[in-house]
């Protein structure tokens, strides 16, 4: 069984092209095939996947998907994530060889006008059927910050919700108002069961004010679907009493503001790219999200 994710939230700049894309490479380094479906007209994760606009090689991407408005029409729009091996070698890389993309681009704004058609709502859903889409294990899909059409496309077609903000007050209220939306919609939208299944917390800075927004606003709202990444090891720690066992933090429990993720993103590849000891802190939280994944949306039956 497909797993289809829709990372939102009702407030841009939170991060949540950063982290999709990001996941779907912590999850192919997992070894499950991850679609992910650009929903946004901003292009963003499609040029993050290595997939640049060039009207000389023009791509079909979400647009015409939507726009074919029938059964199985995504398949005719994949294409493989573009990250190579090196700057050298542009072999794909092995993230990049179980990642593919359903690309988009800004004109993808002019299916929002046809929201009043019969079944205009369905359209992605009908796109993301049929015997293909089987082959992958999770789909992701990346949107606008909005709550129009394409996004609630988005949820007609996903099976749960994944928000992602950062402790701040307009990205905290931005992941309320998609709560609320689903919570009000969700029925109507023909997806009765779609609920949030997930609140990331990104761009984490251990300041009072980041804390109150995670204790006051987000834990009382979200409790125990807020996920807590922290990872701990047992490891020997000397100290002037000698060596002992000591508990020592891997992974911290929110995603920190780090500019290495702008970098990733700037630069269009994966965290993998690099070879530092940074490089394997940063994988290491999106290989807890992976996991995470893996252990609680992916039926029993489905994991690898
Ligand atoms: N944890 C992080 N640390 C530092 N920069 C980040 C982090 N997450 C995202 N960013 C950067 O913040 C900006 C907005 O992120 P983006 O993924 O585009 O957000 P959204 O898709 O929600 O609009 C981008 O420049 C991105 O590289
Ligand atoms: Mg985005």
């Amino acid at each position: 069984m497909t797993v289809k994710l829709l990372y939102a939230n009702n407030k841009g700049g939170t991060g949540k092209t950063s982290t999709a894309v990001q996941t779907a490479a912590a999850l192919a380094r997992r070894r499950l095939r991850v679609l992910v479906v650009d929903m946004d007209p901003q292009g963003n994760a499609t040029r993050r996947l290595g997939i640049e606009w060039d009207p000389t090689d023009p791509f079909v991407g979400t647009p015409e998907v939507l726009a074919a408005n029938q059964k199985g029409a995504g398949e005719a729009a994949v294409y493989g994530c573009g990250w190579t091996v090196s700057d050298d070698d542009s072999s794909p890389s092995p993230e990049a060889e179980l990642i593919d993309v359903i690309a988009s681009r800004p004109d993808l704004i002019n299916r929002e006008t046809e929201t009043g058609l019969p079944g205009a709502a369905l359209r992605l859903r009908k796109a993301l059927t049929g015997d293909w889409i089987e082959k992958y294990d999770v789909v992701i899909i990346d949107s606008q910050p909005d709550l129009g059409h394409l996004v609630q496309m988005s949820m007609v077609a996903a099976d749960h919700v994944l928000l992602v903000t950062d402790a701040m007050r307009d990205g905290v209220e931005g992941t309320y108002r998609v709560d609320d939306y689903v919570k009000l919609n969700a029925e109507d939208l023909g997806n009765p069961d779609l609920k949030v299944a997930g609140v990331l917390v990104n761009r984490w800075k251990p300041t009072n004010e980041a804390q109150f927004y995670l204790d006051e606003w987000l834990r009382p709202r979200f409790g125990d679907l807020i996920w807590d990444l922290k990872k701990t090891e047992n490891r020997q720690v000397t100290t002037d009493d000698g060596t002992k066992s000591a508990s020592v933090e891997t992974v911290p429990s929110w995603i920190p503001d780090w500019s290495r993720f702008a970098e990733a993103d700037g630069s269009g590849v994966s965290l993998t790219r690099w070879g530092d000891q940074r490089a394997r802190q940063t994988v290491a939280i999106y290989d807890q999200i992976a996991d995470r994944i893996i252990n609680t949306l992916i039926p029993v039956g489905d994991r690898a």
